[in-house]
């Protein structure tokens, strides 16, 4: 079993201040406000209620990575990130159970993660994940 801890729920929305202040008025709070990931052209914010860790992400420009995505889901949850303490053991069974990276073969940095590396996976059965590299 490879270990993975839920880091956050991406959650899409089309307006950054509207979701922001409508997840804050169901008690959730800032905890790390706006970035720009200039590298998938989009907003990230994160929010935080209980324990549950939230990420807003919206898109900044018609060519943003969730572009396709938004107009076809709207406002929705779409996807749970993971961190490991061994990601190449991590990635190397979820390729064996049949997950396939997305954006790019290798992680690639976040900038609202601090600079932290991530990659995205599909799977057939459940959608997209997120696993933290590093
Ligand atoms: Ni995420």
């Amino acid at each position: 079993m490879s270990n993975l801890k839920i880091h956050h729920i991406g959650y899409l929305v089309k307006k950054m201040e509207q979701a922001k202040k409508t997840f804050e008025s169901l008690g959730y709070q800032v905890e790390q406000d706006t970035v720009y990931d200039h590298i998938r052209k989009v907003d990230i914010c994160f929010l935080n209620k209980d324990g549950y860790r939230v990420e807003l992400v919206s898109p900044a420009s018609p060519d943003s990575v969730v572009a396709g995505l938004i107009k076809k889901y709207k406002n929705t949850p779409y996807h749970i990130c993971y961190e490991t303490d061994d990601y190449e053991a991590a990635f190397a069974k979820l390729r064996a159970d049949g997950f396939l990276p997305t954006e790019s073969l290798t992680p690639t940095p976040a900038p609202a993660l601090g600079g932290r590396s991530v990659i995205f996976l599909v799977s057939a059965a459940i959608g997209m994940i997120e696993l933290i590299a590093d």
